[in-house]
């Protein structure tokens, strides 16, 4: 008889020691009867192991079998995790947070403090697959720039109680809302225009216009173009102290008092009016007295530059006093000053002579031209006349 054991293993271990006990009494004591019984028992023992073993094998092949079937119909594995609450949310920065529980189904709200003003989601949801609906709240400063008062890409700076809008180029207003006029420089488009330039003198780009402009001692005339000299002497505008007299120039004035030719010898003058000088009478028989002139007049031109020529510019005549008949001939020509050779004096009817400009005349500048005209009667020298003509060229063409 074999004792029960604990487990199939140790029956095994237990049996093989037995058949090596037997095999080695086998050859000594026992006899062939006891050993065939023993053979016997141990036979019954293996088919009663092996039903067992079968049994076993039987039993562990269904649970493995019920394992695997149970296994297969098991979820996916993050559906097995399937959430029940969403991530822990925090109130924001100068706001509050209303509920704290974040399981599936429930709602969490936020607000913000005074002075703040929420953005984002004032309410959440936790959804079923674990996260929040909506977006993070953030509590912003309520500023004046908040509401993006500047328009047209213009930047809101935040002063104190109030904002200032920094306009981009093109822009302004305060609220750049006004686009600024594009000043077209009329000055510039219409400088080198065909159709004649916008100011005669100058022009003055103002933003959306233009003005002329007028150099001193000028005024714009009516056209608002044209510049017109202004006469100092006529508008009392002078400062000529008595006994000169004013004489207005492009731009200015002068302040004369014409002197007559020094008295030398016999010959000496007076002066008869503030232009004119005539010779005292001559002794009878002084000759160098007789030819000198017998009146000298002074003449003021006051000229622009570049003056179309030729240009008569001055008329020399003689007036025979009534009942005598005056000179049958004149000569006329130029006897001094500084204007070589701009000008010619030239007769221009039997009793006229005319000092006619040659020369275009650049401004500023001044010329004197004394020019005489000599009166014959029957061939014979009877009296010179000398008239001084004192030219004031302007810098400008009007
Ligand atoms: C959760 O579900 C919502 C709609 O119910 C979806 O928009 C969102 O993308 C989902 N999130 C994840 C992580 O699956
Ligand atoms: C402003 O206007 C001028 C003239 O129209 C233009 O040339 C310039 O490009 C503009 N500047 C901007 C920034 O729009
Ligand atoms: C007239 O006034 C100007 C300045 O306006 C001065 O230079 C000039 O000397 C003055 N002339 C006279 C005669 O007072
Ligand atoms: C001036 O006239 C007198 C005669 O009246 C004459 O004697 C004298 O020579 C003359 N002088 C000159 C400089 O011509």
């Amino acid at each position: 008889h074999l004792p029960n054991s604990p487990s199939p293993e140790t029956d095994f271990i237990l049996f093989f020691k037995l058949l090596t006990l037997l095999m080695l009494h086998s050859q000594t004591c026992m006899d062939k009867h006891q050993v065939v019984g023993v053979l016997r028992q141990m036979e019954k023992f293996l088919k009663g192991q092996e039903m067992r073993f079968t049994e076993g094998l039987r039993i562990m092949k269904s649970k493995l079998a019920t394992l695997q079937n149970s296994v297969s119909k098991l979820p996916q594995a993050d559906q097995s995790a399937a959430p029940t609450a969403c991530p822990p949310l925090e109130a924001p920065a100068h706001g509050t947070k209303f509920g704290s529980k974040y399981f599936v189904g429930h709602e969490v709200h936020f607000t913000c403090s005074q002075g703040y003003q929420l953005a984002g989601s004032a309410t959440r949801v936790c959804r079923d697959n674990g996260t929040w609906t909506g977006v993070g709240a953030v509590c912003k400063d309520i500023s004046e720039c908040a509401s993006n008062p500047c328009q047209n890409g213009g930047t809101c700076v935040e002063g104190v109680n109030q904002y200032k809008c920094t306009c981009p180029q093109n822009w302004s207003g305060s609220h750049c809302q006004h686009q600024t006029q594009t000043d077209v420089n009329e000055c510039e488009v219409y400088r080198l225009d065909q159709g004649g330039k916008l100011c005669v003198h100058e022009c003055v780009n103002v933003p959306g216009s233009y003005h002329c402009s007028c150099p001193s001692g000028y005024k714009l005339l009516p056209d608002g173009r044209s510049c017109e000299d202004v006469d100092e002497c006529l508008s009392q505008q002078h400062n000529c102290s008595r006994g000169t007299t004013c004489i207005n120039t492009g731009g200015g004035f002068q302040c004369v008092n014409p002197e007559c030719p020094r008295s030398h010898g016999n010959i000496s003058y007076v002066k008869t009016s503030p232009f004119q000088c005539e010779r005292n009478p001559c002794p009878m028989d002084s000759r160098s007295c007789h030819v000198a002139p017998k009146t000298v007049s002074f003449h003021y031109l006051s000229l622009t530059s570049n003056l179309q020529t030729p240009a008569t510019l001055f008329r020399m005549a003689t007036a025979s006093a009534p009942g005598r008949t005056g000179p049958d001939s004149l000569r006329f020509g130029i006897v001094g000053g500084n204007s070589r050779g701009m000008f010619v004096m030239q007769r221009s009817d039997r009793q006229t002579g005319e000092l006619i400009l040659v020369q275009q005349l650049r401004g500023p500048q001044e010329i004197s031209i004394d020019v005489d005209m000599s009166e014959y009667s029957d061939r014979t020298f009877q009296a010179k006349h000398v008239a001084r003509v004192h030219v004031m060229v302007s810098p400008y063409n009007f």
